[in-house]
């Protein structure tokens, strides 16, 4: 009881910084929110590609900055084994940046023999630009992840059919506000063949090791706990708010979430 009460005092304390809610009641807009902020020209070199047109068509791997994509494979490799997923299976990522993630895809299909077809989207025109020049073998987008109408003309109506067998994302979602997100889970359910997976990972979670130290480790006891724009919420608060647009959660570690579309 007495610990309940510590808790409660704690959760309202940090409500000040943190909203708590179960989703959808906060729409509250962020400038990241705005495709624009991504397309500045600093945003572009510091976060969003790391690397100019230009600097890609010199080396692909410019801007990589120390990131090998060699972990990744390994990652990949072992969802690709642990849900069987085939080997010329159609694979999208939602915010793809520069395409450090596709170059990772690209470089397990290659050295494995398999004949995955990648294809990646970001709202930040610069960076498809970048992505593309790395990559010109793949289908990159300009489009919002949120944006159904665009993506309705590009995968239903176009020549790239809707049906993905994975779409993942990493470290671009939480970026986006709630309501933004409400979107973007609609949207990849309809994306995605039945049983499709999606494979999402955050930089960080609220109740993940890594935040504490960077905030208050009693809020990763509230399971609802939001921050103030509605998004990068606790684990549970992922697994939820997903789970609610047609997914079921297949495994989560850490900042990594495996969804089942059903
Ligand atoms: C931190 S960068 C990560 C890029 C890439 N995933 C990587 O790991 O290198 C986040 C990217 O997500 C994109 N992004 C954020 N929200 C998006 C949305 N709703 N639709 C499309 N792209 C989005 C941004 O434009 C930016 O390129």
């Amino acid at each position: 009881m007495g610990d309940d009460k510590k808790l409660n005092e704690y959760v309202w304390k940090y409500a000040e910084q943190y909203t708590i809610k179960p989703w959808l009641k906060g729409y509250g807009n962020c400038i990241q929110d705005n495709p624009e902020y991504w397309n500045q020209p600093d945003v572009l070199l510091t976060d969003t590609t790391k690397a100019t047109v230009e600097q890609a068509k010199q080396d692909p791997m410019a801007g990589w900055m120390g990131w090998e994509p060699s972990g990744m494979v390994d990652r990949i490799e072992n969802l690709c084994r642990k849900y069987r997923v085939p080997s010329d299976a159609r694979v999208l990522e939602l915010g793809c940046g520069g395409g450090r993630q596709v170059f990772a895809w690209r470089a397990f299909s290659i050295s494995r023999g398999l004949r995955l077809k990648l294809y990646g989207i970001d709202h930040a025109e610069g960076a498809i630009k970048v992505a593309q020049t790395r990559m010109p073998d793949v289908a990159f987008f300009c489009v919002g992840a949120d944006d159904a109408s665009r993506l309705n003309q590009i995968f239903t109506l176009g020549d790239f059919p809707v049906g993905f067998d994975i779409i993942y994302t990493l470290t671009c979602l939480q970026h986006n506000s709630a309501h933004k997100l409400r979107q973007i889970f609609q949207n990849v359910n309809w994306l995605l063949k039945e049983g499709g997976l999606f494979w999402l990972v955050n930089e960080l979670t609220i109740d993940s090791e890594d935040y504490i130290g960077v905030h208050h480790p009693q809020v990763k006891m509230a399971p609802w706990v939001t921050d103030e724009r509605g998004s990068h919420g606790t684990a549970a608060w992922w697994i939820g708010f997903i789970a609610d647009n047609g997914f079921e959660l297949l495994s989560y570690e850490k900042s990594s979430y495996v969804f089942r579309r059903i």
